[in-house]
């Protein structure tokens, strides 16, 4: 019998399972098996639990012809257990970044480090079309270009948040939005991505960061974490406290990072003319899009998968910065606990949550 381990399993909506699985095995010559030290759970991972994925059993029957359930996650650090024979960047030993996007890295998309779209099998494909990380074994393919090495010192909490979280932030909702230095931000969104985009936007060193939440204690955290204003649209009129800080212009930059139509409309609504609205947010539905508002404000409109293609610059930039990262992380649990960590980030606000942190070192 082929040794086990301890993994949280979806099998279908609201079907979680932490259980035993047999552990990974190398499949391809350009895999690594990684012994995971450090990993979380993402609003994504919910998402799954929720049905919103049922290609995830689709693909799988259409493969295998038949459904064992996937392993959830697609974030982690740990330590390389073994090797494909065609890996050359690392050795077991080597302490890595798992990132969320795979890649390639020869194919036309990825040479244009469009890695979410990687034309041969890349993409993001841990804890949705292969097993993921929330589990003490994960298998990843094309190692030499999807992994990333770390440094001993590299606190494992911070590093943890650069397999998503922060990469999608600063790729989807910062570069993508133009943040300039001494620029007005508004982001609409304080979940785990809003942080992101929260922490991410503070290396352009904008003028004003206004953070929008219906969730006042997610709000007192944007706060410690660096914005300058918050309000709650439940509560508040956002525009009147963007026209108070903006003069009445509004921002340069709108970020999206909730994904509902109402929240698109708040940075359409406040977004100044020849500026920039990047949607981070996946939306589940058509959203209102006035064109013919829109265009006499000569505006950027920008959205996308993250592609993962600035992991290694935020990974030394993150090194050296006084940015809170490390607040994100409000709760901690050891490998006996997974499921205690699913319970806690399942009910995210009501046990006052943003990313559990799972230690398995
Ligand atoms: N583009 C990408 O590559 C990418 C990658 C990861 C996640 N995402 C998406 O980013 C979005 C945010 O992810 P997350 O993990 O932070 O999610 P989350 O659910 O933790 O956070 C969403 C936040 O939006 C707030 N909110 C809900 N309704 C609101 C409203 N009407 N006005 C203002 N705030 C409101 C919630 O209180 C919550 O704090 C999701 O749609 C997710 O799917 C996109
Ligand atoms: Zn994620
Ligand atoms: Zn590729």
């Amino acid at each position: 019998m082929s040794p086990t381990m301890k993994a949280l399993t979806y099998y279908g909506e609201g079907d979680i399972r932490v259980e035993d699985r047999p552990k990974p095995t190398i499949l391809e010559p350009t895999d690594a098996i990684i012994r995971i030290q450090t990993t979380t759970i993402c609003g994504t991972d919910l998402g799954i639990s929720h049905g919103k994925n049922p290609e995830i059993e689709q693909v799988a029957r259409e493969k295998t012809g038949e459904w064992n359930g996937r392993i959830l996650g697609h974030e982690g650090i740990g330590v390389v257990e073994e090797v494909g024979s065609a890996v050359t960047n690392f050795a077991p030993g080597d302490k890595v970044l798992i990132s969320c996007i795979s890649r390639c890295g020869a194919c036309e998309n990825c040479q244009k480090q469009l890695y979410s779209h990687c034309l041969n099998g890349g993409s993001w494909i841990l804890g949705y079309m292969i097993d993921g990380t929330l589990a003490e074994y994960v298998r990843t393919p094309f190692a030499d270009t999807s992994l990333y090495p770390i440094p001993d010192d590299l606190d494992k909490e911070v590093g943890v948040f650069l397999s998503d979280a922060l990469p999608t932030g600063h790729e989807i909702g910062v570069q993508y939005g133009e943040v300039k230095p001494g620029t007005d931000v508004l982001i609409v969104g304080a979940g785990p991505v809003g942080m992101g985009v929260l922490l991410t936007s503070q290396f352009y060193s904008p003028a004003n960061i206004i953070v929008a939440d219906m969730d006042d204690n997610r709000l007192q955290m944007a706060l410690r974490m660096g914005a300058t204003h918050t309000v709650n649209p439940g509560k508040d009129d956002v525009k009147a406290l963007v026209d108070e800080v903006t003069g009445g212009r509004g921002v340069d930059t709108a970020i999206e990072a909730v994904g509902l139509p109402a929240t698109w409309e708040l940075c359409a609504e406040n977004v100044k003319e020849g500026g920039n609205v990047a949607v981070v947010g996946v939306h589940g539905k058509p959203v209102n899009f006035e064109l013919n508002k829109l265009w006499i404000k000569n505006v950027t409109i920008t959205t996308g998968l993250v592609n993962a293609n600035t992991t290694g610059m935020l990974l030394k930039a993150v090194q050296n910065t006084a940015l809170p990262i490390k607040a994100l992380a409000t709760h901690h649990f050891t490998w006996d606990q997974l499921g205690q960590a699913w319970e806690t980030f399942y009910n995210a606000e009501k046990n006052r949550a943003m990313k559990v942190i799972i230690d398995n070192s």
